[in-house]
């Protein structure tokens, strides 16, 4: 369970997708980790996106995190002992996950090691992570070891974060991550199906992509 990471949000179009693949892909080949990006999501982006690549050490595999309202819980716990089994034979775990709710959050909380959490400057983003943030907080209270990583995404390059007030008011439990600029090459990397390494070397995207890996590694 430590070494799973799954990114999500309350809000659809934030960057998880892209911050997942691209991940992924860059702990794979830039600290040789064998590294199994779960695509959770029933659309199946992020399959869509890697699927007929051959990047070193990365595999893909779809296991869409269960919606039925009845039993939710019982459901969630076979998923997470699903990614759990996965975990035993690799280094690490990303999970590409749709939308979530609340409480589906809640239970997500118990069946993995870190949660990554990107985040646009908008009002509207940073209120839909509040309760986020504050359910990691309430279940360290009951000894969940489960840390939170907030990855600001889709930062316009011309705008400044400011990560000093940020990191100000995050609680202990959660990092405040480099961030992942708004830049076409994300865009682009999607459409020709490939991770940013392979379609925009040593373009700004990637090295913001290859200083959040450093990131998450050291973590890890
Ligand atoms: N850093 C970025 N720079 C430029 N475009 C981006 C960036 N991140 C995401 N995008 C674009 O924004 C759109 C949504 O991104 P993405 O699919 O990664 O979000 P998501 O949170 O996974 O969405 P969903 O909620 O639908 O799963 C896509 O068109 C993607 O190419
Ligand atoms: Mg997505």
């Amino acid at each position: 369970m430590k070494n799973i990471i799954a990114i999500t949000n309350r809000k659809g179009g934030v960057g998880k997708t892209t911050v997942a693949v691209n991940l992924a892909a860059a702990l794979a080949i830039n600290f040789k980790l064998n590294c199994v990006l779960i695509d959770a999501d029933p659309i199946g982006s992020s399959s869509l996106w890697i699927e007929e690549t051959s990047i070193q050490r990365l595999r893909l595999k779809r296991l869409t995190l269960p919606n039925s309202p009845s039993n939710k819980s019982h459901a969630l716990q076979t998923w997470g002992a699903s990614l759990s089994s996965i975990a035993l034979e690799c280094d690490i775990i990303i999970v590409d996950l749709p939308p979530i709710d609340l409480g589906v959050f809640s239970e997500l909380i118990h069946q993995v090691g870190y949660i990554i959490i990107p985040v646009g400057l908008s009002s509207l983003e940073w209120e839909a992570s509040f309760p986020l943030i504050e359910r990691v907080i309430s279940a360290s209270k009951d000894n969940k070891k489960t840390k939170g990583i907030i990855v600001p995404s889709r930062i316009h390059p011309q705008k400044i974060l400011p990560r000093d007030k940020i990191s100000e008011v995050l609680p202990s439990q959660w990092a405040l991550a480099p961030q992942i600029s708004l830049r076409s090459d994300f865009h682009k990397a999607a459409e020709q199906k490939d991770w940013i390494g392979n379609t925009a070397k040593n373009s700004i995207a990637h090295k913001e992509i290859n200083k959040l890996s450093k990131f998450i590694f050291k973590i890890i």
